[in-house]
This record gives structure tokens, sequence and C-alpha cells, in this order.
């Protein structure tokens, strides 16, 4: 695995390998991680990973499962093989699935870092509540966070919004990843609630998902060498 100390994790959302890779290879992984998604995944599959593992990166496969806990640990376990840094699932699948997910992770000699998804941050109060969820939204993430850290998980991702109340909630070594991060002089695109890289830093974030900002930039290595120099100014 590469031992890139980059915070950031580069969100490759394309719709195909070839755009992708233009990428890819202007970036070096001492400089970043990379997510592969649903889409990306769907599509190109297994290979892919192993094509962007080949070439040193660190891999953040980001399919959140949610589904029976036997299911999803044997999930969790392909993904293992896959060779990639960081996986994750949903929180609201339930103490009982998260736990198996994590125990069939410790029994590997080697194993990717395990988060969940508290809320998606698309859900407004309204839909939460349509869904059976009573609180508001900061109520249910911060309730779903502190299980994810009693089963045993390593992190949850959420809104650079959030990391402030959970950082307060859990432990320093509990992982906060928050996409919606947006430097000074880039477009919000639809991200709402966005913070600089150094304010999501400040507010207690373990590893930043930037996708827009360095995928969209003209020069995107000069893009992530800017906010890599920002964060490393706030640690
Ligand atoms: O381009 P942008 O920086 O907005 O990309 C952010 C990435 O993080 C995308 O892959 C998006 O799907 C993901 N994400 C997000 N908000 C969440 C969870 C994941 O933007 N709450």
């Amino acid at each position: 695995m590469n031992s890139s100390d980059s915070r950031v994790i580069v969100a490759l959302d394309y719709p195909d390998q070839e755009k992708a890779l233009a990428l890819v290879e202007r970036l070096d992984p001492s400089l970043c991680r990379l997510k592969v998604g649903k889409e990306m995944f769907t599509r190109l599959g297994p290979p892919f990973v192993e094509v962007l593992r080949s070439r040193g990166f660190d891999l953040f496969l980001d399919l959140k499962f949610h589904d029976i806990p036997n299911t999803v640990a044997a999930a969790c376990d392909a993904a293992a093989d896959l060779g990639v840094w960081m996986i994750n699932l949903h929180a609201s699948g339930g103490r009982r699935m998260m736990e198996t997910a994590r125990e069939r992770l410790e029994a590997r000699t080697q194993r990717p870092l395990l988060v969940a998804v508290t809320i998606l941050t698309s859900l407004s109060g309204e839909e939460i509540h349509e869904i059976g969820f009573a609180g508001d939204p900061a109520d249910n993430v911060s309730r779903l966070a502190r299980l994810t850290q009693q089963a045993g998980l390593d992190g949850v991702v959420c809104s650079p919004r959030e990391a402030e109340m959970l950082r307060r909630d859990l432990t320093d070594d509990f992982l906060l990843v928050t996409p919606g991060v947006r430097p000074k002089q880039a477009a919000q695109d639809d991200q709402r609630r966005v913070m600089t890289p150094a304010e999501a830093i400040r507010a207690g974030s373990s590893y930043l998902v930037v996708g827009r900002p360095i995928t969209g930039a003209a020069d995107p290595v000069e893009a992530l060498q800017l906010i890599n120099q920002e964060i490393a100014a706030n640690l």
C-alpha cells in the first residue's frame, strides 16, 4: 500500500475510464488518495480498482453497503480482497450489521479502514421525518455516529459542518471523513453547505473528499497542492 500523508481523497466521478485515467496520470500517490464510487465501480468493476492500485494509490471504495449483516460482511470481505484502503456502509443498517462487518474484516491479516455514513447530507429534515426518524438531522447524525463507534468501526463520513459537534462527542482517533469541501476561490457546484479545507481541518476533519475543485481545475495538480498546503498550515 502507498504511504501518502495527504489528508485529501480525490473523488473520481467520471462516466468512463479514459477520462478518469487522464486525470490520474497527472496525479501522484504521494499527494492524495482516490475515491471510486458506485458509478465507476458499476461500470468498470475490480479491474479498474486494480489499475489505480497498481499505480500506487490508496483507494476509498465508496459503495455504502446496506443489507443484512451476513451479506454486508461478505461484501466487505470481497472489497478487502481488492486491496483497498477504506470502505464504507450505512450506519442505519444497525449495530449487528456493523459489528458483523467489522468482525469479518478483523479476521484478515490486512484490512481496510471501515467507516459509516450516518445520514445522507442530501436529506432534508422533512425527508428524515418522512422515513421515520424523529429529531433534527444533527441529533440523528450524532446518535448514529455514537452507534458506529460503539460497533468498533474506524469512523464516519459526515458534513464538515457536523465535524465540530462529532469531535466533541467522540474520541480523537475516530475518523471524520468529510466531503462538501470548497477552497475559497472554487465554485460551490451543487454543494450547499460547504467549508474551506482550512475550516474543515480546524473543525476536526481527518480526511477531505474533494472532487470538482480538483477534477475540474485547469491545473488539477496545482489545485491539489494548494489544498494540501492549506491543510498543512491548519493542522
Ligand atoms: O465534486 P465534489 O467535491 O462535490 O465531490 C464530492 C464527492 O463526495 C462526490 O463523490 C460525492 O458523491 C461525495 N459525497 C458528497 N456528500 C456526501 C457524501 C458523499 O458530496 N454527503
